[in-house]
């Protein structure tokens, strides 16, 4: 039959985290491998309640098709919530779209030809990876750390080649848990400005703080650059696939556009769903008591680390949101790691997906908040006896 598929496709890897964690399935191995927030915090019952009572009050209207931009009190609820963070965006300039994967998804076909530069953090989020890839744009990694990007090689790649895009995860970052200092934004703006990239801010964890201080988002420091994405996945469901754009008028047009090609609109039912949940019920109530619960979590996490794991072994400090970030000794292989920590029914996420161009890297995820505290302090224990054995054996 020849080669029936696209050059597009062809290139594009199949997801490493599925491949990998088809041998961590058995019920007894401790998963630290999952990206998924903690489903014990779903809020059910008002989610029940907001579907029965619009059916029952809108009757056919929730089931029929609806606008490309999304459903309009929606989009006006989160320019609301915006501006209640004194961050100024108009209704208009909000696209609904199938989680903030599509986002990125329609971005990559509304601004990217063939080979065209992109900027992604080293680690970087593997679903911008792959959506970008699908686009073959030149992916130029920038490694980031504490205090965010690192500037000097970031400076010298916009400052040598026309950079379309830059995407980064400035809040607790997936997969580090890293999150840019105040002036590691302000100095990224500065190089950005009067430049053609356009940032692409993805803030799916911005509101899971529960340390420190509220930092300006990209929107705020850099407007005429930056696009923003953001998504109810982690603050109330990700079934429901909902989550946006910002973006300005220019790029919006040619989003919509973009949108209408690949599906019309975003689940109008789910739209509506979300939407009467948000108008019922207290989702700052709601939020808090996530960052509570992932707080809580991350600290057992880090608590049972600094018990178990080999002095060697560095590790990230997040804020918020959901991951942290292992770093082993120089030359060892978070592969090699994994296999062992299988056979010791433990796992995590080696750091090779994460990266564009390397291999076999010595570092990896942790996720805390789909398992709980006392999970946590057990499997830490097992991990912690695996990496004590292996550092002891080189
Ligand atoms: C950084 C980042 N962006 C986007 C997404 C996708 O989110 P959504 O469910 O809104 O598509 C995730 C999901 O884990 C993520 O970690």
């Amino acid at each position: 039959m020849g080669n029936i598929f696209s050059d597009r496709i062809s290139d594009v890897p199949r997801s490493f985290i599925r491949e990998i964690l088809k041998l961590a399935v058995d019920e007894s191995v401790i998963s630290f491998a999952g990206g998924l927030p903690n489903r014990d915090l779903f809020p059910l019952e008002e989610i029940k309640k907001a579907t029965g009572k619009l059916l029952e009050e809108s009757g056919k209207d929730v089931l029929q098709y609806s606008s490309s931009e999304g459903f309009a009190e929606l989009r006006e609820w989160i320019a609301e919530r915006y501006r209640s963070k004194h961050c100024h965006v108009h209704p208009d300039n909000i696209l609904i779209t199938s989680g903030s994967q599509q986002g990125m998804d329609l971005l990559g076909k509304t601004l990217l030809n063939d080979g065209d530069n992109v900027i992604i953090e080293e680690p970087g989020y593997l679903g911008a990876i792959q959506a970008f890839s699908i686009y073959k744009s030149t992916f130029h990694p920038v490694p980031v750390n504490e205090e965010g990007i690192e500037l000097d090689p970031f400076h010298e790649i916009v400052s040598n080649h026309y950079v379309k895009i830059f995407y980064c995860v400035p809040n607790f970052q997936n997969p580090s848990g890293i999150s840019y200092s105040e002036d590691n934004r302000k100095s990224v703006a500065h190089m950005l400005k009067g430049r053609p990239t356009i940032l692409v801010e993805d803030d799916p964890y911005g509101e899971l703080r529960f340390l420190g201080k509220e930092k300006s988002s990209f929107y705020q420091l850099l407007p005429e650059n930056t696009v923003l994405l953001g998504s109810f996945s982690k603050t109330v469901v990700p079934s429901f696939r909902i989550g946006w754009i910002v973006a300005n008028n220019e790029i919006m047009e040619k989003l919509v556009i973009a949108k209408q090609a690949s599906d019309l609109h975003t689940n109008y039912f789910g739209q509506r769903i979300i939407h009467q949940y948000l108008k019922d019920n207290d989702i700052d109530g709601h939020i808090n008591k996530i960052r509570q619960a992932y707080g809580k979590q991350r600290d057992a996490m880090v608590s049972a680390i600094q018990e178990h794991f080999p002095a060697e072994i560095s590790y990230t400090h997040p804020e918020g949101g959901m991951f942290l970030w292992v770093t082993l000794p120089a030359g060892m292989s978070a592969m090699e790691i994994f296999k062992e920590a299988v056979k010791q029914k433990v796992a995590f996420v080696p750091g090779d997906p994460f990266y564009v161009n390397r291999k076999d890297v010595n570092t990896f995820r942790l996720n805390y908040s789909s398992v709980d505290e006392e999970t946590i302090r057990i499997g830490i224990n097992r991990l912690g006896n695996v990496l004590k054995t292996m550092i002891a054996g080189r």
